[in-house]
């Protein structure tokens, strides 16, 4: 499973990335207006600048919601380096814009996504990634794990190329059970990632051989 950091943070970037284990990056627009990147110059520099830190996929997201809009939005990203995925959301223009992506050899990350069946039509268009918002489904009081399983099913048994990212992941046990679940990325904020290391009995375990250490 790929490790991507859900940040535009470029410190997180590169502290995920310093652990050695970072495969790329997703953004969106709440997450860029959060670091006060502001305007359409500074928007295209930031992605650069993500791509220049880190080797690997970079999801920046269209904010055109008709066809042509997005397009011609997505065109302008995927130009800013060969690294950038065009993230398009899912609606009915969205799909469309996909298979057109796709048809142009631009990779694609189907954002918004919610059900099985929204999955299904990402795939169909033939997206690089389709997003699951695992975090926001379990906040409406459904089980966001079960949904990246039951798509891991259908891509399965369809034969399916489209990777499973899961996204909106809120702690390390959603990351442990989207890689139990058949996800093939998980998008986590930092913390999440971090969240990974900890076991009480790692730490008490160090102590006692540090410990035991001066006695050595
Ligand atoms: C996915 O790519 C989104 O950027 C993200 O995971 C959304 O997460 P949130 O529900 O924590 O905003």
């Amino acid at each position: 499973m790929k490790f991507f950091i859900d940040t535009a943070n470029l410190a997180q970037i590169k502290e995920a990335k310093e652990l050695g284990i970072l495969d790329g990056v997703t953004t969106n627009p709440s997450l860029m207006a959060k670091e006060g990147i502001k305007g359409q110059d500074a928007v295209l520099q930031h992605y650069k600048t993500i791509c220049e830190t880190v080797d690997g996929d970079i999801s920046a997201e269209v904010i055109s919601t008709d066809f042509a809009g997005i397009v011609e939005e997505g065109k302008k990203l995927a130009a800013i380096h060969p690294n950038i995925v065009v993230k398009v959301p899912m609606i009915k223009d969205g799909v469309k814009a996909l298979k057109w992506f796709t048809d142009n050899g631009i990779k694609t990350n189907c954002t918004l996504v919610f059900s099985a069946g929204q999955a299904i039509l990402a795939a169909k268009a033939g997206a690089t990634y389709v997003s699951p918002f695992i975090g926001r489904i379990d906040d409406s009081s459904w089980d966001g794990v079960e949904l990246i399983a039951q798509i891991a099913q259908i891509y399965s048994i369809q034969g399916f190329e489209t990777e499973i990212l899961a996204a909106s992941i809120r702690n390390a046990l959603h990351i442990v059970k989207c890689a139990e679940a058949g996800a093939d990325v998980c998008t986590c904020p930092l913390d999440s990632i971090l969240g990974l290391l900890k076991h009480p009995l790692t730490d008490i375990g160090l102590a006692k051989f540090l410990e035991d250490a001066k006695k050595m």
